[in-house]
C-alpha cells in the first residue's frame, strides 16, 4: 500500500531529522493548519451556513469585511492563543496587535496573517484563501507593535492554504515549499508534492487590466511588449489569467510559472501599492522565492524592505525569475515614481 505522509509526519520529521524547527514552531503549524481546515469547513458551507455577504463594518484599510472574513480572524486567534508557543498575532482585520492574553503562556513566535485573501470572490464561489507569516519576537520583556517590523528576511515560516477545488496547503520553512491537499474524509493534509519549483520562463502574466491607464511607464512597457506577442520584441505570446484573489493567482504561478503582479498606480498615488507587505507579500514572496522564482517591489527584493507599519503597502512583482527580473530592470531604467 503506497504510504500517505500527513502534515504532522512531515513536520515532526523536519523536527526530528535536521533541527530545522523547533517543537513550538511545530505546534504553530500544525494549529495554524487546523485554524484552516476549520475555515475550509465555513468556506465550503456556503449560503447554508451563515458566512455569506458584508459584515456591515470596515477594517483598519477602510474595507467593507464580509462575514467570513471576520469569521476567519476569530478562528485563527483562538486556534492559537492558549498552546504557549506565541507571543502575539497581527492581522488585516486588526488594527493594532492581539496579544496572547495572561492566562495562558506566552511563546516566542510572531505570527501574522490575511485571515481571508480574496474576499470580493466569497459571494461568487470563486478561490479564496488564508496567508501567514511566522516571525521570532526579537529578545526583551512584553511584546509591542515594534517587534512585528521585520524583514521578510527574518520569516521562521510562511505558507497559505486555497479554498478552491481542493483545499490545499502550501508551507514553507526555508527548505523549499511543500504541498499539502486537504482529505476531507480524513480531515488531514496530506503532502502531495515537495520541493515545488517555478520554472524561469513564461507565457502567462497576471495583473488587472483595468488599471492600465494608471500605470507608470515601466509596467505599461512590460505589458505592451507582451501583448504584441509573437509580433513583438519579446517574440511569443502570452497569456493572461487575473483571479482576483492573490492566494489563487499564486498558486497557479507556483503550479505551472507566470508573474504575478500589482503595481502602484495614480488612483492612490501616495500608496506604493494595494497589497500588504507583512502579511500577502513577504510570506509568498519567501515561497516563491523558495520555489527559484523572484519577488520584488520593482526596485528592491521585497523580503529586503524594512517595515515601518504593520499595514504598510507595497507593489508587487513576483513568479518566474526572467520576467520578474525583466520588468524590473525596467523600472531601474525609468527615471521616476514606482
Ligand atoms: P483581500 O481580500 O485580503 O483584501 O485581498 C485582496 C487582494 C488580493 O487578493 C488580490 O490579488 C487583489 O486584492 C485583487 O484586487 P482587484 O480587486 O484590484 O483585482
Ligand atoms: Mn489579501
Ligand atoms: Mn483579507
Amino acid at each position: 500500500m503506497h504510504k500517505k505522509t500527513y502534515l504532522t509526519r512531515y513536520l515532526v520529521e523536519k523536527q526530528r531529522l535536521n533541527g530545522h524547527i523547533s517543537p513550538e514552531l511545530r505546534l504553530l503549524l500544525e494549529v495554524v493548519a487546523r485554524a484552516c481546515k476549520r475555515i475550509s469547513q465555513a468556506v465550503n458551507k456556503g449560503s447554508l451556513g451563515d458566512v455569506m455577504g458584508s459584515a456591515d463594518s470596515a477594517n483598519v484599510q477602510g474595507e467593507i469585511q464580509k462575514k467570513l472574513d471576520i469569521i476567519a480572524n476569530e478562528v485563527l486567534i483562538e486556534a492559537n492563543e492558549w498552546g504557549g508557543h506565541l507571543a502575539a498575532m497581527a492581522s488585516e482585520e486588526m488594527e493594532g496587535i492581539h496579544v496572547v492574553p495572561n492566562r495562558y503562556p506566552q511563546g516566542e513566535y510572531l505570527l501574522l496573517f490575511d485571515p481571508l485573501d480574496g474576499s470580493s470572490n466569497i459571494d461568487v464561489n470563486v478561490s479564496i484563501g488564508t496567508i501567514f507569516s511566522v516571525l521570532v519576537k526579537p529578545e526583551g520583556t512584553g511584546v509591542s507593535e515594534q517587534d512585528f517590523l521585520q524583514a521578510g528576511t527574518r520569516q521562521v515560516a510562511a505558507g497559505y492554504c486555497v479554498y478552491g477545488p481542493q483545499t490545499t496547503l502550501v508551507l514553507t520553512v526555508g527548505d523549499g515549499v511543500a504541498v499539502f491537499t486537504l482529505d476531507r474524509e480524513q480531515g488531514s493534509f496530506v503532502l502531495t508534492e515537495e520541493d515545488l519549483r517555478i520554472p524561469e520562463d513564461t507565457q502567462e502574466f497576471a495583473v488587472n487590466m483595468s488599471n492600465q491607464r494608471h500605470w507608470a511607464a515601466p509596467v505599461t512597457r512590460y505589458i505592451d511588449e507582451c501583448l504584441q506577442g509573437k509580433d513583438g520584441p519579446r517574440g511569443k505570446d502570452f497569456n493572461m489569467r487575473w483571479v482576483g484573489s492573490m492566494v489563487a493567482d499564486v498558486h497557479r504561478i507556483l503550479t505551472r510559472g507566470g508573474i504575478f503582479m500589482y503595481p502602484w498606480d495614480s488612483r492612490e498615488p501616495h500608496k506604493p501599492g494595494k497589497l500588504r507587505l507583512m502579511y500577502e507579500a513577504n510570506p509568498m514572496s519567501w515561497l516563491v522565492e523558495q520555489a527559484g522564482g523572484a519577488a520584488t517591489d520593482g526596485k528592491r527584493r521585497i523580503m529586503d524592505i524594512q517595515p515601518i507599519q504593520l499595514h504598510e503597502r507595497v507593489s508587487v512583482y513576483m513568479g518566474s525569475k526572467n520576467e520578474v527580473d525583466r520588468v524590473t530592470s525596467y523600472h531601474a531604467k525609468a527615471p521616476s515614481q514606482a
